[in-house]
């Protein structure tokens, strides 16, 4: 199939590769040219693994095609799929500026019949509005083709978004339109071998289902936040807790991490923007409002347990922080939990020596050149002389560390554990002072 893909990000570059993986011709598009110019120069702008070699492989092979070229990108696909950002707008709610952007240029050069299918997270309504933009563009062309507004919502993790992808779980497809849901079932048939994995529903159940599915897994991480905070003051250990729970088929073992709280490009604005829908249809959704409120406090945690020990004024500490990125495998550092405690602790005069497997450059992009912050070459080289080191991203290099080189290279042998990577006997026993999110210390 001819297949376009609107937006190169993290949602776009991995549709459009593994789709083109699977056999269709993809041309992807993007309005920003440096991205076009690193794909079509046989590199990428992001970080995420596996998609490095696919990209390559099906570019190669002609199936690949990257252009900044609108024209060219709407008269190539059936299927356009939208892959743009849609981030949080003042009031909380997704902006869809660029949704609607994508769509309005499809309906200005769409000769032929096309199915537009909206992979960005989106409120409900949006392909309504989707369709409409659409209408209205080509009722000023003066001219009437035939098209579909497919919501198709896109659920792959980043750092393991290829694997997601090439094995999905379920995909979900929101369509009113019969041929644009066979064309939809053709795309995907491929990834539905094994066992039919098809939802379909209406545009507007599917729009909701995306914001759902965040949201609950975000609540669930906030809800482990705050039980922590609990287990530390009552002497309980939230790690067992966790497994005591996680065992129960009903609860599940997924998202049960007590830490330094969700970042990421997804979770917090989509549950920002949920609530804002709610509130724009007279509902105050109580429960999410408390989700944020209880992750924008957690995300200072380690800036408050370092605070309890040094005090206020942290003029003339230095600290070691392993971890930038707002997960492992992945260079993005939207809403980063490392984001609030580099300006936090900056902020009280300390000094910060960082180290992060893959997201140093884009950490260089987000603080530009902040006095009192420094890059490591190495894990071990931002421990030299540091007060403390503070671990913020679980990086699977962080998880078994050299304790013995970690105490001779720390100035105090101090660690403050955002992602309770280690047993705390056993750091303890090796000479370390060990704090970590609700492991029974009061
Ligand atoms: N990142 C994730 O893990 C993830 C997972 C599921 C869903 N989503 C959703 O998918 C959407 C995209 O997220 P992302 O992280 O890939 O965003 P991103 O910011 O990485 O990429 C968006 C891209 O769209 C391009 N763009 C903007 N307007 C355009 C236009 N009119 N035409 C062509 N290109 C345009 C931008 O230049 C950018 O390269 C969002 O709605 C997000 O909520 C993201």
């Amino acid at each position: 199939m001819k297949v376009t893909v609107i937006g190169t990000g993290y949602v776009g570059l991995v549709t459009g590769a593994c789709l083109s993986e699977m056999g269709n011709h993809v041309l992807c598009l993007d309005v920003d040219k440096r991205k076009i110019e690193i794909l079509n120069s046989g590199g990428i702008p992001i970080h995420e693994p596996g998609l490095e070699e696919m990209v390559k492989r099906n570019a190669a092979d002609g199936r690949l095609q990257f252009t900044t070229d609108i024209a060219a990108a709407v008269h190539h696909g059936t299927l356009q799929f939208i892959g743009v950002g849609t981030p949080p707008d003042e009031d909380g709610s997704a902006d869809l500026q660029y949704v609607l952007a994508a769509a309005r240029n499809i309906g200005q050069h769409m000769t032929d019949y096309k199915v537009i299918v909206d992979k960005s997270t989106v409120p409900v309504g949006t392909a309504d509005r989707v369709r409409a933009a659409v209408q209205v563009v080509l009722a000023e062309r003066g001219v009437s083709v035939d098209f579909a507004v497919v919501s198709n919502p896109e659920f792959l993790k980043e750092g393991a978004a290829v694997e997601d992808f090439m094995r999905l779980d379920r995909i979900l497809i929101g369509a009113d339109d019969e041929r644009a849901r066979l064309l939809m079932r053709a795309i995907y048939a491929p990834f539905s071998r094994n066992r039919d994995k098809l939802l379909l529903m209406d545009t507007r159940s599917a729009e909701l289902t995306k914001y759902a599915a965040n949201a609950m897994l975000a609540t669930r991480i906030s809800f482990m936040n705050e039980l922590a905070r609990l287990a530390e003051r009552v002497g309980a250990d939230i790690e067992l807790v966790r497994h005591g729970i996680g065992s129960d088929p009903r609860i599940g073992t997924h998202f049960l991490y007590a830490g330094t709280g969700y970042g990421g490009s997804c979770f917090p604005k989509d549950v920002k923007a949920l609530v804002r829908t709610g509130h724009e249809m007279g509902i105050d959704l109580r429960v999410l409002t408390a989700v944020e409120a209880a992750n924008d406090s957690q995300k200072r945690v380690l800036v408050d347990k370092v605070v309890a020990r040094f005090g206020e004024n942290l003029q003339g500490r230095s600290f070691a922080l392993w971890g930038l990125a707002f997960k492992p495998n992945t260079d993005d550092m939207r809403e980063a939990p490392s984001r609030v405690i580099v300006h936090e602790l900056l902020r009280r005069g300390a000094a910060i020596r960082a180290y992060d497997p893959v997201a140093m450059d884009e950490a260089r992009r987000v603080f530009g050149d902040l006095p009192g912050l420094s890059f490591a070459s190495h894990q071990a080289d931002a421990l030299r002389d540091a007060d403390a080191l503070l671990i913020v991203t679980e990086w699977r290099a962080f998880k078994s560390p050299d304790f013995e080189q970690m105490r001779a290279l720390l100035k105090e042998p101090l660690i403050f554990d955002g992602r309770n990577l280690f047993d705390p006997a056993l750091v303890r026993s090796l000479g370390l002072e060990y704090h970590a999110i609700g492991r029974g210390e009061a």
